[in-house]
């Protein structure tokens, strides 16, 4: 990774932070996407100690809202000639029903269509820095879930984990059609399960999701070892030619039926251009 310059959302706190440090140890420079002041220059300070030979960066957006994640792209793009990795990280699952101003529910806004649009963004770039990777942090909660793209923005009953559980499935069918679009190109995109972590996930999720999660953590593993899977993702040349594939544990693993339906993965990725303005 010595050189490498890798952007990665959500790392200022539990794997993506771990994945960030880990990275910027190996060599490669990190561009932090970071929503809050105080904890993107925690992070940055702890990237600079551990690993002070690259220049470390950081931008701040809130991914959750359209105008933030188009800003941060561009700002990016202008300042990064080449960016040999983006890590699409940054994700939460919200007990109640929140409408963005953008008029898109919060789960699939912040856990999917930041990725989409994020990514749009620095296409670009990563093309043009081929052998280029995306890889997406998704989930096994997607295991839970139901391809039912008719109701995007969760309007027919909402609960928290099933939300949840339908952003991380669009993150598998974004990545299998972000691959199948980017075939050729020098550019893979990947994405995986990092196992059950006890990291700040579900902290600030509200109600009683925050208590059963919290609970739940307790049998968890330490993101030290659920950073695992997005290093290798990013840096090993084991997979440097692997794309749209789900992976577990530094291994390929399958994902549901549902998670590898490309006809589902186009209709995803028209339905989200569409809503992000971006066709
Ligand atoms: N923990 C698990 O068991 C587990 C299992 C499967 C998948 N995942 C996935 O792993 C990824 C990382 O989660 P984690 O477990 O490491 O949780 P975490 O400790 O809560 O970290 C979440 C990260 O996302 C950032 N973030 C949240 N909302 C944001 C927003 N609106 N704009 C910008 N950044 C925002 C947070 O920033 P702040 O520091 O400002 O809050 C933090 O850096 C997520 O995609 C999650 O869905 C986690």
């Amino acid at each position: 990774m010595q050189g490498k310059v890798v952007v990665i959302t959500g790392a200022t706190s539990g794997i993506g932070q771990v994945a960030a440090e880990r990275l910027a140890g190996m060599g490669a420079r990190i561009v932090l996407v970071a929503r809050d002041k105080g904890r993107g220059e925690a992070a940055l300070a702890r990237l600079r100690e551990r690993a002070p030979g690259a220049a470390h960066s950081i931008h701040y957006a809130d991914l959750s809202r359209l105008a933030e994640m188009k800003r941060v792209a561009a700002e990016i793009a202008a300042a990064e000639p080449r960016i040999d990795a983006l890590i699409n990280n940054a994700g939460a699952l919200f007990s109640s029903r929140h409408i963005t101003k953008d008029g898109l529910e919060l789960t699939f806004a912040l856990n999917h269509m930041a990725y989409f649009v994020l990514t749009h963004g620095l296409s670009e770039r990563l093309r043009a820095s081929a052998p280029a990777r995306v890889v997406n942090t998704a989930s096994d909660a997607h295991k839970r879930a139901g391809l039912d793209l008719d109701d995007l923005q969760s309007a027919n009953g909402y609960s928290g984990f099933k939300a949840y559980g339908r952003s991380k499935l669009w993150n598998i069918l974004y990545t299998r059609e972000l691959a199948r679009r980017l075939a050729g190109e020098g550019v893979t995109a990947n994405c995986l399960h990092p196992g059950f972590v006890a990291t700040r996930f579900g902290d600030q999720s509200g109600g009683l999701l925050s208590a059963v999660v919290r609970m739940a953590k307790l049998f968890a593993i330490s993101p030290e070892e659920g950073a695992e899977t997005l290093v290798y993702l990013t840096s090993s040349p084991e997979v440097a030619h692997v794309s749209g594939a789900y992976f577990y544990r530094c291994r390929a693993a399958a994902p549901t039926k549902e998670a590898q339906d490309d006809a589902a993965a186009k209709r995803l990725w028209l339905e989200t251009a569409k809503l992000a303005g971006l066709e």
